[in-house]
C-alpha cells in the first residue's frame, strides 16, 4: 500500500516555526471541514472506520499517535510524531489509531462535510465494501 507522506515546509527564524496549510499550495483538495481530536485518554483506540468517499489529511500537532492503515490487502503502520509532517488519507481506506499519548493533538483536514453515511464503521462491511469495488473494476475491464 502506498502511504502518501507530505513533508510541509515551514517558515522559520530565530523565534520559532510556523507551517500554513492552503489550499492549492500543499493541500490536494478543497478544504471543507478541519476538525481535532485531543485529551484522549490513556489505552483508547480511535478511528476504527473507513471512508467511501471522503479524503483526509492529517497532521499530528502535538504529541504522538501510530495509524495503523488497512486497504483490505494490506494493514501497514505509522507513526505520527511531527507536526511538519501529513499523512493524506484516500478513501477506502481503513484507519485505527493506536498509542495516542494524552498530549496528542491529531489535526484533520477533509474536503467534504461531516456526513455520517459516508462511515465504514464495521470492519467486515469495509472488506465486502472494497471486494465488490474490485468486482465492478473487474466487470469493467472484460466489458471493455
Ligand atoms: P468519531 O468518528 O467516533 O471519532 P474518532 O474517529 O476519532 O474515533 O467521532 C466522535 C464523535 O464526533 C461522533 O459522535 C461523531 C462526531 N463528529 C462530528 O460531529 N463531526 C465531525 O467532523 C467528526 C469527525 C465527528
Amino acid at each position: 500500500m502506498l502511504i502518501n507522506m507530505l513533508q510541509l515546509q515551514a517558515h522559520g527564524d530565530e523565534r520559532g516555526l510556523l507551517i500554513s496549510l492552503e489550499k492549492g499550495r500543499n493541500i490536494p483538495f478543497e478544504i471543507k471541514r478541519v476538525y481535532y481530536s485531543f485529551g484522549t485518554k490513556g489505552g483508547v483506540v480511535r478511528g476504527l472506520h473507513a471512508h467511501k468517499k471522503l479524503k483526509q489529511l492529517v497532521v499530528v500537532v502535538k504529541g504522538s499517535c501510530r495509524f495503523v492503515l488497512d486497504d483490505g490487502k494490506e494493514r501497514v503502520d505509522v507513526i505520527l510524531d511531527n507536526p511538519a509532517q501529513a499523512l493524506y488519507l484516500n478513501s477506502n481506506v481503513w484507519r485505527e489509531i493506536h498509542d495516542i499519548t494524552e498530549d496528542c493533538v491529531c489535526m484533520v483536514l477533509a474536503d467534504e462535510v461531516y456526513d455520517e453515511s459516508d462511515y465504514i464503521r464495521s470492519y467486515d462491511d469495509f472488506l465486502l465494501y472494497v471486494n465488490d469495488m474490485e468486482t465492478v473494476k473487474v466487470e469493467e475491464i472484460v466489458n471493455d
